[in-house]
Protein backbone atom coordinates (compact mmCIF):
# COMPACT_ATOMS: atom_id res chain seq x y z
CA UNK A 1 0.00 0.00 0.00
CA UNK A 2 1.13 2.92 -0.69
CA UNK A 3 2.57 5.64 2.31
CA UNK A 4 1.58 9.46 2.16
CA UNK A 5 3.35 12.40 4.53
CA UNK A 6 -0.04 14.40 5.18
CA UNK A 7 1.07 15.14 8.97
CA UNK A 8 3.34 14.20 11.60
CA UNK A 9 0.28 12.92 13.48
CA UNK A 10 0.47 9.62 11.30
CA UNK A 11 4.18 8.45 11.46
CA UNK A 12 5.03 6.27 14.02
CA UNK A 13 7.88 7.14 16.87
CA UNK A 14 9.75 4.06 14.50
CA UNK A 15 9.02 5.37 11.26
CA UNK A 16 10.47 9.09 12.76
CA UNK A 17 13.71 7.23 13.63
CA UNK A 18 14.27 5.39 10.58
CA UNK A 19 13.84 8.92 8.59
CA UNK A 20 16.59 10.46 10.86
CA UNK A 21 19.01 7.99 10.24
CA UNK A 22 18.69 7.80 6.84
CA UNK A 23 19.06 11.34 7.12
CA UNK A 24 22.55 10.85 8.63
CA UNK A 25 23.20 8.55 6.20
CA UNK A 26 22.69 10.64 3.41
CA UNK A 27 24.34 13.74 4.53
CA UNK A 28 28.04 11.57 5.14
CA UNK A 29 27.47 9.17 2.19
CA UNK A 30 25.62 11.67 -0.77
CA UNK A 31 27.07 9.37 -3.80
CA UNK A 32 25.92 6.03 -2.49
CA UNK A 33 22.03 7.32 -3.05
CA UNK A 34 22.74 9.04 -6.70
CA UNK A 35 20.66 6.64 -8.68
CA UNK A 36 18.00 5.63 -5.82
CA UNK A 37 15.36 7.22 -7.43
CA UNK A 38 16.60 6.80 -11.07
CA UNK A 39 13.44 7.51 -13.29
CA UNK A 40 10.85 8.17 -10.91
CA UNK A 41 9.24 11.87 -10.93
CA UNK A 42 7.91 14.00 -8.45
CA UNK A 43 4.85 16.87 -9.15
CA UNK A 44 5.43 19.80 -7.05
CA UNK A 45 1.96 21.63 -6.79
CA UNK A 46 2.42 24.89 -5.07
CA UNK A 47 -0.81 27.18 -4.40
CA UNK A 48 1.37 29.55 -2.44
CA UNK A 49 5.32 30.83 -2.95
CA UNK A 50 8.47 28.91 -1.72
CA UNK A 51 12.10 29.29 -1.59
CA UNK A 52 12.99 26.41 0.80
CA UNK A 53 10.47 23.66 -0.21
CA UNK A 54 10.15 24.11 -3.87
CA UNK A 55 14.27 24.09 -4.29
CA UNK A 56 15.45 21.68 -1.98
CA UNK A 57 12.13 18.83 -3.33
CA UNK A 58 13.85 19.79 -6.80
CA UNK A 59 17.33 19.37 -6.19
CA UNK A 60 16.72 16.45 -3.77
CA UNK A 61 15.07 14.73 -6.85
CA UNK A 62 18.35 15.30 -8.80
CA UNK A 63 20.55 14.51 -6.32
CA UNK A 64 18.86 11.11 -6.19
CA UNK A 65 18.45 10.79 -9.84
CA UNK A 66 15.08 11.69 -10.96
CA UNK A 67 13.20 14.71 -11.82
CA UNK A 68 11.22 17.53 -10.13
CA UNK A 69 8.52 19.02 -12.06
CA UNK A 70 7.58 21.90 -10.60
CA UNK A 71 3.73 23.39 -11.40
CA UNK A 72 2.50 26.89 -9.96
CA UNK A 73 -0.53 28.21 -8.65
CA UNK A 74 -2.06 29.57 -12.33
CA UNK A 75 -0.62 26.60 -13.95
CA UNK A 76 -2.71 23.26 -12.34
CA UNK A 77 -5.35 25.85 -10.56
CA UNK A 78 -6.47 23.28 -8.29
CA UNK A 79 -10.14 22.67 -7.82
CA UNK A 80 -11.46 25.89 -10.25
CA UNK A 81 -9.50 24.46 -13.64
CA UNK A 82 -9.94 20.36 -12.63
CA UNK A 83 -11.15 18.59 -8.99
CA UNK A 84 -8.64 17.68 -7.10
CA UNK A 85 -9.43 14.10 -7.02
CA UNK A 86 -8.84 14.76 -11.42
CA UNK A 87 -5.66 16.15 -10.78
CA UNK A 88 -4.91 13.41 -8.32
CA UNK A 89 -5.86 10.33 -10.54
CA UNK A 90 -4.51 12.04 -13.73
CA UNK A 91 -1.08 12.66 -12.04
CA UNK A 92 -1.19 9.25 -10.41
CA UNK A 93 -0.35 7.88 -14.03
CA UNK A 94 2.72 10.08 -14.75
CA UNK A 95 4.69 10.57 -11.45
CA UNK A 96 5.74 8.52 -8.68
CA UNK A 97 4.69 11.25 -5.75
CA UNK A 98 3.02 14.99 -5.72
CA UNK A 99 4.50 17.29 -3.32
CA UNK A 100 1.80 19.90 -2.89
CA UNK A 101 1.21 23.12 -0.83
CA UNK A 102 -1.94 24.24 -0.44
CA UNK A 103 -4.45 26.67 1.82
CA UNK A 104 -7.11 24.18 3.10
CA UNK A 105 -5.68 21.17 4.35
CA UNK A 106 -8.30 19.05 3.65
CA UNK A 107 -7.06 19.60 -0.10
CA UNK A 108 -3.71 17.65 0.78
CA UNK A 109 -6.16 14.98 2.40
CA UNK A 110 -8.28 14.82 -0.51
CA UNK A 111 -5.32 14.22 -3.20
CA UNK A 112 -3.81 11.68 -0.86
CA UNK A 113 -7.39 9.76 -0.97
CA UNK A 114 -7.38 10.63 -4.54
CA UNK A 115 -4.08 9.65 -5.80
CA UNK A 116 -2.60 6.07 -5.93
CA UNK A 117 1.07 7.42 -6.05
CA UNK A 118 2.28 8.93 -2.78
CA UNK A 119 1.60 12.29 -1.49
CA UNK A 120 3.16 14.55 0.68
CA UNK A 121 2.59 17.97 2.23
CA UNK A 122 4.20 20.95 1.22
CA UNK A 123 2.65 22.78 3.69
CA UNK A 124 -1.05 23.74 4.45
CA UNK A 125 -2.83 26.13 7.03
CA UNK A 126 -2.99 23.30 9.39
CA UNK A 127 0.47 21.86 9.21
CA UNK A 128 3.97 22.08 7.54
CA UNK A 129 5.60 18.07 8.80
CA UNK A 130 8.78 18.19 6.43
CA UNK A 131 9.89 21.27 8.54
CA UNK A 132 9.06 20.05 11.77
CA UNK A 133 11.23 16.58 10.52
CA UNK A 134 13.51 18.71 9.26
CA UNK A 135 14.20 21.21 12.43
CA UNK A 136 13.66 17.88 14.98
CA UNK A 137 17.11 16.63 12.93
CA UNK A 138 18.87 19.51 13.52
CA UNK A 139 18.51 20.11 17.15
CA UNK A 140 19.32 16.12 17.15
CA UNK A 141 22.30 16.88 15.00
CA UNK A 142 23.09 20.05 17.46
CA UNK A 143 22.37 18.31 20.98
CA UNK A 144 22.50 15.32 20.85
CA UNK A 145 19.15 13.94 21.46
CA UNK A 146 16.08 15.46 21.72
CA UNK A 147 14.61 12.94 24.80
CA UNK A 148 15.00 15.72 27.81
CA UNK A 149 15.40 18.48 25.79
CA UNK A 150 13.09 21.92 26.04
CA UNK A 151 11.98 23.40 22.84
CA UNK A 152 10.08 26.31 23.30
CA UNK A 153 8.46 28.39 20.70
CA UNK A 154 7.18 31.75 21.04
CA UNK A 155 4.35 33.52 18.24
CA UNK A 156 1.65 32.67 16.15
CA UNK A 157 0.34 29.05 16.98
CA UNK A 158 0.08 28.42 13.31
CA UNK A 159 1.11 25.32 10.48
CA UNK A 160 4.88 25.00 11.72
CA UNK A 161 3.75 25.03 15.18
CA UNK A 162 0.98 22.08 15.08
CA UNK A 163 4.15 19.90 13.33
CA UNK A 164 6.38 20.99 15.97
CA UNK A 165 4.33 20.25 18.85
CA UNK A 166 3.17 16.94 17.25
CA UNK A 167 7.14 15.87 16.37
CA UNK A 168 8.24 16.78 19.87
CA UNK A 169 5.25 15.41 21.72
CA UNK A 170 6.46 11.74 19.77
CA UNK A 171 9.77 12.07 20.60
CA UNK A 172 9.91 12.73 24.24
CA UNK A 173 11.19 16.78 23.14
CA UNK A 174 9.39 19.07 26.03
CA UNK A 175 7.79 21.69 24.23
CA UNK A 176 6.67 24.94 25.60
CA UNK A 177 4.84 27.48 23.27
CA UNK A 178 3.70 31.19 24.35
CA UNK A 179 1.22 32.64 22.11
CA UNK A 180 -1.19 35.54 22.90
CA UNK A 181 -5.11 35.02 23.47
CA UNK A 182 -6.61 34.08 20.25
CA UNK A 183 -3.57 33.10 18.38
CA UNK A 184 -3.16 29.79 20.16
CA UNK A 185 -2.33 25.97 18.83
CA UNK A 186 -5.09 24.35 17.33
CA UNK A 187 -7.36 22.66 19.93
CA UNK A 188 -7.62 18.76 18.09
CA UNK A 189 -3.72 19.08 18.06
CA UNK A 190 -3.05 19.60 21.64
CA UNK A 191 -5.17 17.38 22.33
CA UNK A 192 -3.80 14.64 20.53
CA UNK A 193 -0.44 15.89 21.37
CA UNK A 194 -1.08 15.42 24.88
CA UNK A 195 -1.54 11.72 24.41
CA UNK A 196 1.74 11.52 22.46
CA UNK A 197 3.68 13.29 25.25
CA UNK A 198 1.85 10.21 27.92
CA UNK A 199 3.75 7.60 25.96
CA UNK A 200 6.97 10.06 25.01
CA UNK A 201 7.55 11.07 28.38
CA UNK A 202 7.66 15.00 27.17
CA UNK A 203 6.39 17.39 28.87
CA UNK A 204 4.21 20.48 27.03
CA UNK A 205 3.73 23.97 28.46
CA UNK A 206 1.07 26.26 26.93
CA UNK A 207 0.93 29.74 28.63
CA UNK A 208 0.74 33.21 26.91
CA UNK A 209 3.93 34.27 29.05
CA UNK A 210 6.63 34.40 26.62
CA UNK A 211 9.08 34.54 29.40
CA UNK A 212 7.77 31.70 31.37
CA UNK A 213 8.18 29.64 28.26
CA UNK A 214 11.95 30.57 27.61
CA UNK A 215 13.03 29.95 31.12
CA UNK A 216 15.06 26.88 30.82
CA UNK A 217 14.95 26.24 27.04
CA UNK A 218 17.18 24.59 25.35
CA UNK A 219 16.04 25.98 21.62
CA UNK A 220 13.89 28.90 21.11
CA UNK A 221 11.86 28.84 18.19
CA UNK A 222 9.80 31.93 15.89
CA UNK A 223 7.81 32.10 12.79
CA UNK A 224 6.10 34.62 11.04
CA UNK A 225 2.95 36.80 12.57
CA UNK A 226 1.03 36.36 9.48
CA UNK A 227 1.34 33.92 7.54
CA UNK A 228 0.75 33.47 3.89
CA UNK A 229 -2.78 34.27 3.25
CA UNK A 230 -3.44 36.15 6.20
CA UNK A 231 -1.14 39.32 4.58
CA UNK A 232 -3.94 41.59 5.29
CA UNK A 233 -4.13 40.85 9.14
CA UNK A 234 -0.44 41.89 8.79
CA UNK A 235 -1.23 45.44 10.75
CA UNK A 236 -3.36 43.92 13.09
CA UNK A 237 -0.83 41.18 14.24
CA UNK A 238 2.38 43.72 14.23
CA UNK A 239 0.36 45.19 17.56
CA UNK A 240 -1.20 41.80 18.99
CA UNK A 241 2.26 40.09 19.09
CA UNK A 242 4.73 42.97 19.54
CA UNK A 243 5.62 41.32 23.08
CA UNK A 244 6.13 38.14 21.06
CA UNK A 245 9.30 39.21 19.49
CA UNK A 246 12.45 37.13 19.84
CA UNK A 247 15.11 39.71 21.39
CA UNK A 248 18.08 39.52 23.71
CA UNK A 249 16.16 39.70 26.43
CA UNK A 250 13.99 37.65 26.01
CA UNK A 251 16.48 35.26 24.89
CA UNK A 252 18.48 36.16 28.24
CA UNK A 253 16.00 34.36 30.22
CA UNK A 254 16.37 30.78 28.27
CA UNK A 255 19.66 28.66 29.03
CA UNK A 256 23.00 30.10 28.14
CA UNK A 257 24.14 28.94 24.70
CA UNK A 258 20.53 28.70 23.39
CA UNK A 259 19.89 27.77 19.84
CA UNK A 260 17.87 29.93 17.76
CA UNK A 261 15.59 28.81 14.99
CA UNK A 262 13.35 29.89 12.47
CA UNK A 263 11.87 28.03 9.57
CA UNK A 264 11.96 31.00 7.28
CA UNK A 265 11.51 33.22 5.31
CA UNK A 266 11.77 35.95 8.39
CA UNK A 267 10.24 39.12 8.93
CA UNK A 268 13.27 41.00 10.38
CA UNK A 269 12.73 43.42 13.00
CA UNK A 270 9.21 41.91 13.86
CA UNK A 271 9.14 38.03 15.65
CA UNK A 272 13.18 38.10 15.44
CA UNK A 273 15.59 41.03 15.97
CA UNK A 274 18.63 41.03 13.47
CA UNK A 275 20.92 40.58 16.30
CA UNK A 276 18.96 37.15 17.56
CA UNK A 277 19.20 35.86 13.91
CA UNK A 278 22.57 36.23 13.16
CA UNK A 279 23.73 35.71 16.38
CA UNK A 280 26.41 32.96 17.05
CA UNK A 281 23.74 30.89 18.12
CA UNK A 282 21.40 31.03 15.25
CA UNK A 283 21.34 27.62 13.32
CA UNK A 284 18.66 29.29 11.12
CA UNK A 285 20.51 28.13 7.56
CA UNK A 286 21.63 24.61 8.76
CA UNK A 287 18.19 24.32 9.44
CA UNK A 288 17.23 25.06 5.75
CA UNK A 289 19.87 22.86 4.60
CA UNK A 290 18.54 19.95 6.32
CA UNK A 291 15.27 20.26 4.84
CA UNK A 292 17.06 19.01 1.85
CA UNK A 293 18.74 15.83 3.40
CA UNK A 294 15.09 14.96 5.05
CA UNK A 295 13.30 15.38 2.84
CA UNK A 296 15.57 13.35 0.40
CA UNK A 297 15.04 10.55 3.07
CA UNK A 298 11.64 10.67 2.99
CA UNK A 299 11.55 10.38 -0.82
CA UNK A 300 13.66 7.14 -0.72
CA UNK A 301 11.30 6.04 1.76
CA UNK A 302 7.84 6.77 0.20
CA UNK A 303 9.00 6.96 -3.51
CA UNK A 304 12.24 3.98 -3.40
CA UNK A 305 9.89 0.90 -3.49
CA UNK A 306 9.36 -0.34 -6.64
N1 LIG B 1 10.37 27.15 5.44
C1 LIG B 1 9.79 27.03 4.24
O1 LIG B 1 8.96 26.16 4.00
O2 LIG B 1 10.21 27.95 3.33
P1 LIG B 1 9.55 28.25 1.92
O3 LIG B 1 8.20 28.86 2.19
O4 LIG B 1 10.50 29.22 1.27
O5 LIG B 1 9.41 26.97 1.16
N1 LIG C 1 3.80 29.93 8.86
C1 LIG C 1 4.45 30.27 7.61
C2 LIG C 1 5.49 29.26 7.29
C3 LIG C 1 6.25 29.51 6.03
C4 LIG C 1 7.26 28.43 5.75
C5 LIG C 1 3.42 30.37 6.51
O1 LIG C 1 2.53 29.50 6.44
O2 LIG C 1 3.48 31.31 5.71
Amino acid sequence: MKKDLVSIKDLSVKEIEEIFALTEDLKKNKEKYAQSLKGKALALIFQKPSNRTKVSFSVGMFQLGGLGIYMGSEEINLGVREAISDVAKTLSRYVDGIVLRTFGHENVVELARSASVPVINGLSDLSHPCQALGDAYTIKEKLGSLEGKTLTYVGDGNNVANSLIYCASKMGLNFNIATPKGYELDKDVVQSAKEFAGLSGAKLMITLDPRKACKAADVIYTDVWASMGQEKEAQKRKKIFKDYQVNKKLVSCAKAGCLIMHCLPAHRGQEITDEVIDSANSVVFDQAENRLHVQKAILIKLLGQA
